[in-house]
């Protein structure tokens, strides 16, 4: 796409890198599952081999480079990855034995599981952190500090962190911050316009869109990284496949309209369980007695599609799950579908006993495209039909 600049995100999410020249005159970039590629002369063929690169998973790589602000989005693609997991482990691959990371407290249970359990054992001192406490995470970085890493929103906390003050701490200490990007998506924040060096995602949520795609894919906009990581994703070789690839774009095409409509619904369910009489808080950036509500006012376009809360102790939360009718209880999220989890029991078991342990009470939906008049009845009448008996209360 020649113009590319001049585009909006919309138009960059569907034009992209679409130039090519099929015989049948495609509209839609066709799904290429060759694992090897034709060479002119030993050596000599652009793509070579399916783990170095294949054109789908390329258009996908160039299309969300793109939509995070790269305009050189040809040489300073994404690289996109089986899961979101293996793009964190991707990133983790640059800290050599003997440095450190330093990581909030507030990140999704798989990213503590490896950065607890795995970075260690490779050598590396892992500090996880609280990160509205600066003067302690100014402490923690040293010469030896390779990326700082966070999270924001979080998961399953929905906090929010002042992105440019962190990048501004982390620089001023010669560090690479690091943004897992997953609940806002480049539709919501773009991290690189606050300082950001290194963004990833898990592809298995809103950019997939629709709970039937697993990848994650990581983008950087200093060419140094840029190389490191390339090296990384090839030698190492958890990549992409091309349906996933295939999927994961196919998902930008729809990715800003369905923003638009997980925050517009996040935002009305979140306002009716703050004056519900069953909820004692709710924890949603777009309301306005919300702790963060400044900060998502900065930097975010759109306040999101993920909500946590806690029920007032008159509510039997099992009965509440069976009651739902719409709320599916299960793990992840950014589907179109809503879905309802308890972190500390379901997606963030893992970090029980950690400093980045998930609240035990805490409740996290994703909110789908669903009506959002049959989302709150549903609610409403799940939590009516959900309050203890007086003998359970007493319990
Ligand atoms: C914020 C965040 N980052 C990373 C991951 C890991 O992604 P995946 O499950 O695709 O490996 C998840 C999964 O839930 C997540 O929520």
């Amino acid at each position: 796409m020649a113009d590319s600049k001049k585009y909006g995100i919309n138009t960059r999410a569907i034009h992209t890198q679409k130039k090519f020249e099929l015989p049948t005159g495609d509209v839609m970039p066709p799904l290429h599952m060759s694992t090897t590629f034709e060479n002119t002369e030993p050596g000599e063929s652009e793509y070579f081999y399916g783990r170095m690169g294949n054109p789908t998973r390329e258009i996908f790589e160039r299309t969300i480079a793109s939509l995070e602000g790269i305009e050189d989005y040809e040489n300073m693609h994404g690289f996109a990855m089986a899961s979101g997991m293996a793009a964190v482990t991707m990133i983790a691959e640059l800290i050599e034995p003997g440095e450190n990371v330093v990581i909030t407290d507030e990140v999704y249970g798989g990213t503590t599981r490896f950065f607890s359990k795995i970075a260690p054992k490779r050598g590396i001192e892992v500090n996880f952190c609280n990160f509205y406490d600066t003067d302690k995470l100014e402490s923690l970085i040293n010469e030896k500090t390779k990326l700082v890493w966070i999270e924001s929103p979080s998961n399953p906390n929905i906090n929010l962190y002042d992105i440019s003050s962190i990048a501004e701490i982390v620089h001023r200490n010669n560090s690479i911050l690091v943004a897992d990007s997953t609940f806002s998506t480049p539709f919501i924040t773009r991290p690189f316009e606050h300082g950001v060096d290194i963004i990833m995602h898990s592809t298995t949520k809103y950019i997939g869109g629709h709970s039937d795609t697993l990848g994650g894919v990581v983008v950087t906009n200093d060419p140094e990284l840029h190389e490191n990581l390339y090296f990384v994703q090839k030698a190492s070789g958890g990549v992409m496949s091309p349906f996933d690839a295939y999927l994961a774009q196919r998902g930008l095409y729809t990715l800003g309209p369905r923003i638009q409509i997980h925050s517009k619904n996040a935002h009305e369910l979140a306002e009716y369980l703050s004056s519900s009489k069953h909820i004692k808080e709710v924890k949603y950036p777009g309301l306005t007695d919300f702790k963060n509500h400044e900060i998502a006012v900065k930097q975010m376009d759109y306040f999101g599609g993920m909500l946590s809360f806690y029920t007032e102790d008159h509510i039997d939360k099992q009965k509440l799950f069976d009651n739902l009718d719409l709320y599916k209880l299960a793990v992840s999220l950014g589907g179109v579908e809503s879905l309802i989890e308890v972190p500390s029991l379901m997606t963030h078991d893992s970090a029980a006993g950690t400093d980045a342990e998930a609240p035990d009470d805490l409740i996290r939906i994703s909110v789908g495209l669903e009506n959002i008049e049959d989302l709150i009845s549903d609610m409403d009448r799940s939590l009516n039909a959900s309050i203890k008996s007086l003998d359970e209360s007493k319990k």
